[in-house]
């Protein structure tokens, strides 16, 4: 029997991010649209364990933000509030004139299993960009330019599949119910 595999989450661009590596790897993904009762926790792990606790086996959530390292570690968990208050604007705003511009987007999974929640973890390195610039992709990925690059992953989807905070941690996850 083919087993059944739930997102749950109600950011589309997460989605399709997660689901297009599942059928690279000839799994289906359903997605659950809805949200889950947040935690005020220090780290993303923090937030999406307590959370993955109440779902039911096979469904999964992940909890994802953006640290910049001359902020110490800020928006990290507020990214949502951040985001939706001064938004790349305000972050923007907040970095004029700080030379460090280095940051990471963290994402989370917290899969659900029987007995379980399993986490899994990836980070992308990258410097926060002088300017808002392109126009793919979602939230902060106008300002974020992964290393080793030029481009934000805003101007530069493609370079976004491949080496994403979520397509790593999404991997691990595949890699594990693969293996399961
Ligand atoms: P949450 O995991 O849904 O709480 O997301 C935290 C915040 O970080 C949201 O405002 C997202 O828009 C933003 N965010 C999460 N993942 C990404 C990403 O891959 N690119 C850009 N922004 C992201």
């Amino acid at each position: 029997m083919r087993r059944r595999y739930v997102f749950l989450t109600s950011n589309g661009h997460k989605f399709r991010e997660a689901e297009e590596l599942f059928i690279e790897e000839g799994l289906a993904l359903e997605w659950r649209r809805g949200s889950y009762p947040e935690i005020q926790g220090d780290t993303l792990e923090e937030v999406a364990m307590a959370a993955a606790k109440a779902l039911e086996e096979g469904v999964f959530i992940e909890d994802s933000g953006l640290f910049i390292d001359a902020l110490k570690g800020f928006p990290g968990v507020y990214s949502s509030y951040i985001l939706k208050t001064i938004g790349n604007e305000g972050i923007l705003r907040l970095m004029e004139g700080v030379e460090d511009r280095g940051a990471r987007f963290e994402s989370v999974v917290a899969y659900r299993g029987r007995d379980e929640v399993k986490i899994f973890k990836g980070v992308v390195r990258g410097n926060i960009s002088p300017s808002i610039r392109g126009s793919a992709g979602f939230g902060y990925d106008p300002i974020f330019i992964p290393e080793g690059h030029a481009r934000t992953f805003a101007e530069d989807y493609a370079i976004k599949k491949k080496i994403s905070h979520r397509v790593k941690s999404i991997k691990m996850l595949i890699r594990y119910l693969k293996e399961m």
